[in-house]
This record gives structure tokens, C-alpha cells and sequence, in this order.
């Protein structure tokens, strides 16, 4: 089984998992808590017409920062306050480069880490593509290391040099910790308030829950 690391684009046909740290599959991952289905749209237009059309609740950011007049932003933390049958999400970039996946597609992060990268590897023929949101097509260190916590329990597989090179970088944790919360990212969102979003998305495994996605919808594999 190979295992590569991508970032910004996905080139798989076989099995995909979008990797946005700080925050889009964080706050995907605790919303299917109290959502049966998360609708993941990168236009804010189409977001809020089909919040409208689902009588759902309303969420997303852009550059970090709640777009005005919905319900939520983009918070892992206070996603959990919000309940019903369908969350519409917008993003900056994890929802955009769900749009662009072909393969089986899941979602993962330090969250749902080991429940998402054991859920590819029995899902996959011969190919899990790994793929980092970054920002805005560049990269972003805190996807590159919640990537590399997914590899690690990904064993017998063959990893290409970018997916070893996470792997490789993701085994100590205290560096970890550091990296992401003084990552660029994460400076932002701390700017911006969310230094509770920050201490939230670095906690391992709090989560079996594996979001899939296909054709905007997202929800439990095993709902
Ligand atoms: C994104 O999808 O761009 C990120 O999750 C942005 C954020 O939550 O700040």
C-alpha cells in the first residue's frame, strides 16, 4: 500500500484524506456530533442558499474570521453549541479542496487520527493519499505534522518521501505542540481569539468519529 502526501490539489482515484489542522476537519469532525450532515460548500453564496433551502444551521469563516451574518464561524469549540440535523460549512480552504477530490474521500486530523487512518487503509486497493489543505496553496506546517500523526498508524505501508518526511517530523510531541501553536495559522487565529480552537485541534484521538465526504455531503462512514 502507498502512502504520499500532497498539498492544495488531489491526484488520487483510490482513497483521500483532506488534512486541515487549525480548523475546517477539526470543527467537521466535532460537528457530526450533533449533526447527521455537514454540507461543505467553498462559495459563501451557495452556502447560505442552501442553509435557506435545508433550514440548517449556518457556519464559516474567511482568513480565520466569522463571516457576518451567519449562525457560527469556523470553531471546533463553539460548533458544539450548535444542534440539528444539517450544518452548512464554508471555508477558505478545506471546504475548497473537498471540492476538488475525485477519490473516496475522508476527513482527518489529530482528532480522529488513528479511527481515520485504520478506516483508509481498509478501504484503500493500493493508494491513501494524504492531502493538506495549507493556506491559499502554501504550506502549513500544522498539516503537515496532523498528517504525519495519521501516518503513524498506517503500518506496512509504503510512504513517499514527503509522507516520511511527516512521519518522520511528527514523533516527538512536544515539538509537535510547539510547531502548531506557533505556526502561522495559528498566530492568526489567536489574533483573531481562538486560542482555544489552537488547544482543541491538538488533542490526539478524542474522537473514533470518520467523516466522508462526496458531492458537497459529509457524514459518519458508519451512519
Ligand atoms: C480553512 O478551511 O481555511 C481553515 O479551516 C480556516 C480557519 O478555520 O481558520
Amino acid at each position: 500500500m502507498l502512502v504520499s502526501l500532497s498539498l492544495d490539489k488531489s491526484f488520487s482515484k483510490d482513497v483521500a484524506i483532506m488534512v486541515d489542522v487549525l480548523r475546517a476537519s477539526t470543527t467537521i469532525t466535532a460537528a457530526l456530533n450533533n449533526f447527521n450532515t455537514v454540507m461543505a460548500v467553498k462559495d459563501k453564496n451557495k452556502a447560505i442558499e442552501l442553509a435557506k433551502k435545508y433550514n440548517a444551521v449556518l457556519a464559516g469563516e474567511r482568513d480565520g474570521a466569522p463571516i457576518t451574518g451567519f449562525d457560527a464561524g469556523n470553531s471546533p469549540v463553539s460548533i458544539k453549541n450548535f444542534k440539528g440535523d444539517t450544518l452548512v460549512l464554508t471555508t477558505t480552504n478545506g471546504t475548497r479542496i473537498l471540492e476538488g477530490m475525485k477519490a473516496k474521500s475522508l476527513i482527518g486530523s489529530f482528532v480522529n487520527a488513528k479511527a481515520v487512518a485504520l478506516k483508509a487503509a481498509e478501504l484503500a486497493d493500493n493508494h491513501i493519499e494524504i492531502v493538506m489543505a495549507g493556506v491559499r496553496g502554501r504550506f502549513a506546517i500544522e498539516d503537515f505534522l496532523g498528517a504525519g500523526e495519521i501516518i503513524s498508524y498506517l503500518k506496512n505501508c509504503e510512504l513517499d518521501e514527503m509522507a516520511l518526511a511527516a512521519y518522520m517530523a511528527s514523533r516527538n510531541d512536544e515539538m509537535v505542540k510547539n510547531a502548531v501553536v506557533n505556526s502561522n495559522s495559528a498566530l492568526g487565529l489567536q489574533k483573531l481569539g481562538f486560542l482555544d480552537d489552537i488547544t482543541f485541534s491538538i488533542k490526539k484521538n478524542i474522537y473514533d468519529i470518520i467523516p466522508i465526504y462526496e458531492k458537497h455531503i459529509i457524514k459518519k462512514i458508519n451512519d
